[in-house]
């Protein structure tokens, strides 16, 4: 088992990352100390894949578990549903030493972490990611949020987990498409600061996409790694040290937003789109060679992600980009490649270069 330590102080945990980790859930949280009532939350498919053999495990060490279904989709990130699980939650907790277990991808792990935030003013609670996106990605840093009708992740808190367990055995029933969308966030580490990763992601890609543990174990550790660096240097993101974590998000945000959060963009793949216009805007810029942006665009390419915007115009994606809550006071900001492994935080980048560096990138 790999061990990557968040150091936040006091509040500091480890992300764990090994196969088979779900059936070692009880000893680990057993010897944290944070209770002997474990409340996992999850969603119905998980539940009915996973379910029976977490409750066993728990039981073979003489716990039981419980578990708290919500749906699943971006639907079960909402107060009506926080509100329920909360209820559910105090009505199970008398006499017990309650902990809360979040076993599921972003939606699970953003909303559990809220309810483990709020009830009786902060619950221990552990992270359970299932998706690779929450494995390298949502599950580390301790942004919590529910969303609402006007915006997502409205509502929320920082709320630190009291360890991160990534079990890469779960990966092999993720949907190939899930795969490849966390491969966006990946290959996204890679730009920003890992160069070896990102020669590792050029040459393992196939590996990755098809579940191989002993791939996932050492991708994921870069990407907690670098995750865990930043967080534990701006736990709150307000020193911009996390930033760079923004590299294609800018107009990737604006695409999710104009396709209006429908399955026609998976998040990853609006991420990939905006950080191939990020790397256009780079390139028009003259920050970044022709041969690296190639390398970007085949890469996010041979993981399985869209290179070119389609169905979409380009107003919309303007229009949303200038909504964006990243664009402070009218200056907008964007994370621009100049090199495998470094970027640089631009402001104010031309209305025309954005517009030229979009459409560059549109097909169909
Ligand atoms: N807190 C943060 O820092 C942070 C960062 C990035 C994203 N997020 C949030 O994360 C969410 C997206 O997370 P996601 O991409 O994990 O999506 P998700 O949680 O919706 O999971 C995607 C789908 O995969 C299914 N699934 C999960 N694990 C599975 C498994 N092992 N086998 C088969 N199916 C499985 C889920 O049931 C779901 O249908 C968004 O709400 C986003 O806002 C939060
Ligand atoms: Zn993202």
């Amino acid at each position: 088992v790999k061990k990557i330590r968040l150091a936040l102080g006091k509040r500091s945990y480890d992300i764990l990352i090994g196969k088979d980790l779900i059936s070692r859930l009880p000893a680990i949280c057993l010897r944290l100390g944070i209770g002997r009532d474990p409340f996992i939350i999850t969603n119905g498919p998980l539940f009915r894949r996973y379910g029976r053999e977490i409750r066993a495990s728990f039981l073979s060490r003489g716990i039981t578990a419980r578990f708290e279904i919500v749906p699943d989709s971006e639907k079960a990130k909402s107060l009506a549903i926080a509100s329920q699980v909360l209820a559910s939650l105090a009505s199970y907790d008398v006499k017990r030493t309650v902990f809360i277990v979040a076993f599921g991808g972003g939606v699970v792990g953003d909303l559990s972490g809220l309810i483990a935030a709020l009830y009786k003013r902060g619950i221990p609670y552990v992270q359970v990611p299932s998706t690779l996106l929450a494995q390298v990605d949502s599950s580390i840093g301790g942004k919590t949020a529910v969303d609402l009708p006007a915006a997502k992740n409205l509502i929320g808190a920082f709320y630190q987990p009291r360890v991160v367990v990534c079990d890469t055995s779960l990966i092999r029933t993720l949907p190939r498409r899930q795969v490849a969308n966390a491969m966006a966030e990946v290959i996204k580490y890679g730009v920003i600061g890992d160069e070896r990763l990102f020669g590792y992601l050029e040459r393992h890609h196939r590996a990755l996409l098809a579940a191989d543990e002993k791939a996932l174990a050492y991708v994921i550790g870069r990407c907690a790694a670098a995750k865990a660096r930043l967080v534990s240097q701006d736990e709150h993101d307000e020193k911009g040290i996390r930033m760079a974590l923004n590299y294609g998000h800018t107009i990737g945000h604006a695409i999710e937003a104009a396709a209006g959060y429908t399955a026609q963009y998976y998040h990853g793949e609006a991420v990939a789109l905006g950080m191939l216009v990020g790397a256009r805007i780079s390139l028009s810029m003259k920050l970044l060679r022709k041969d690296v942006y190639e390398r970007i665009e085949n890469l996010i390419s041979r993981a399985g992600l869209p290179t070119s915007i389609r169905r979409i115009h380009f107003s919309a994606i303007y229009k949303a980009h200038l909504h964006d809550k990243k664009f402070s006071r009218g200056v907008n900001r964007f994370v621009l490649p100049v090199r495998i492994g470094k970027v640089k935080i631009v402001s104010n980048v031309p209305h025309a270069l954005i517009r030229d560096a979009v459409t560059a990138c549109m097909g169909g």
